[in-house]
């Protein structure tokens, strides 16, 4: 389980992947300078934030921005969602002049604004549709196809091993397990057994979430699902020392502000200040949430224009 060995750790097609810990997909959070941050640090495959399959012919809802992505980021997907194949076919057609190294198929998302109209984890219901877009996208599109799924749509419809079955029948490259339900939403803790039987059923590479939080955990996971990949989404805000299995209590004062300067530094240089300084704000409070920060009042850097300024001034 080693990052930095020569031989790949698993492949997504044929992509090697070096690693074993990945970003999780996040709305909000995984902007372009934040993936890059977390590759560096140790993640081995970079998602971008989901993109629906409606807004890439005219590129609307930030598009543009959701796509950019930097070299060192590779591999690296574009996450789509959507509810008919042929949708998603013409979007992963237009977006291959982006060149993404492959797409990710959101099955997951129990947003009621998605779910709600048959996409992510609404598409649970269809089991057939699913296997529908993926044959499609196989019969026209070159890149690997991976998915990302929950484990059905409620505790009465846990389909999980039939819809992990007919992704990889119809060509799935790898596929990412979140241990929930759509109906349970963020509630019950993931359920790593779910995994643990895709994965001995698979033959395609399991990439186990939901709830890993700590270097424990995520041996924990490896050890009690056998999944090819370990995928941190929550936790690894403010954290991406995780990435490289460093508990960050262990870490100096001075390592933390320094990843949080840099981050900073890539952000206002994305967004600009301003719209950074807003941007910026979730990540700042995951990183000041630590013993090393304790008694700080954070209040007044969250909210100011330069956090970075005021964070120093703080800390003198
Ligand atoms: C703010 C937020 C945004 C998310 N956005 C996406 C997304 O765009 N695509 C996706 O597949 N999952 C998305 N997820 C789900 C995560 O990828 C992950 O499956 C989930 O958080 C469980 O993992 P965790 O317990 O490590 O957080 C999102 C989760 C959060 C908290």
């Amino acid at each position: 389980m080693n990052g930095s060995s020569l031989q790949p750790t698993f492949q997504i097609g044929s992509i090697p992947v070096y690693g074993d810990l990945i970003l999780a997909p996040m709305d909000g959070i995984c902007d372009q300078p934040t993936r890059a941050l977390f590759r560096e640090m140790g993640s081995a495959v970079t998602y971008t934030e989901f993109i629906n399959v409606m807004d890439v012919p005219a590129r609307l809802n930030n598009l543009d921005r959701r796509i950019t992505y930097i070299p060192m980021e590779r591999p690296l997907g574009f996450q789509l969602y959507g509810s008919q194949p042929e949708q998603f076919l013409t979007a992963a057609k237009l977006l291959l002049a982006d060149q993404p190294d492959f797409f990710d198929i959101n099955l997951g998302c129990s947003v009621r604004r998605v779910a709600g109209r048959g996409a992510g984890a609404g598409l649970l219901a269809e089991p057939q549709l699913i296997a529908e877009i993926f044959r499609l996208l196989k019969a026209e599109i070159e890149l690997p196809i991976t998915a990302k799924i929950r484990i059905g749509l409620d505790e009465d419809t846990l389909n999980y091993l039939e819809v992990a079955a007919l992704l990889e029948e119809n060509g799935a490259a790898a596929l990412a397990v979140h241990g929930r339900t759509r109906s349970q939403n963020w509630t019950s803790p993931s359920n790593w057994c779910t995994i643990r039987e895709i994965k001995a059923r698979a033959g395609i590479p399991i990439i186990g979430n939901g709830d890993v939080t700590s270097v424990v955990e995520i041996d924990k996971m490896f050890s009690e699902t056998g999944c090819d990949a370990v995928m941190i989404g929550r936790a690894a805000l403010g954290n991406p020392w995780l990435f490289s299995r460093q508990e960050k209590s262990d870490l100096p004062r001075e390592e933390i502000l320094a990843v949080v300067s840099r981050h900073w530094q890539d952000m206002a240089a994305f967004y600009g200040t301003e719209k950074a300084s807003f941007t910026f704000r979730k990540h700042l409070k995951a990183y000041l949430d630590c013993p090393q920060f304790e008694g700080l009042n954070y209040k007044p850097i969250l909210n100011s224009l330069q956090p970075l300024e005021a964070l120093r001034e703080a800390l003198k």
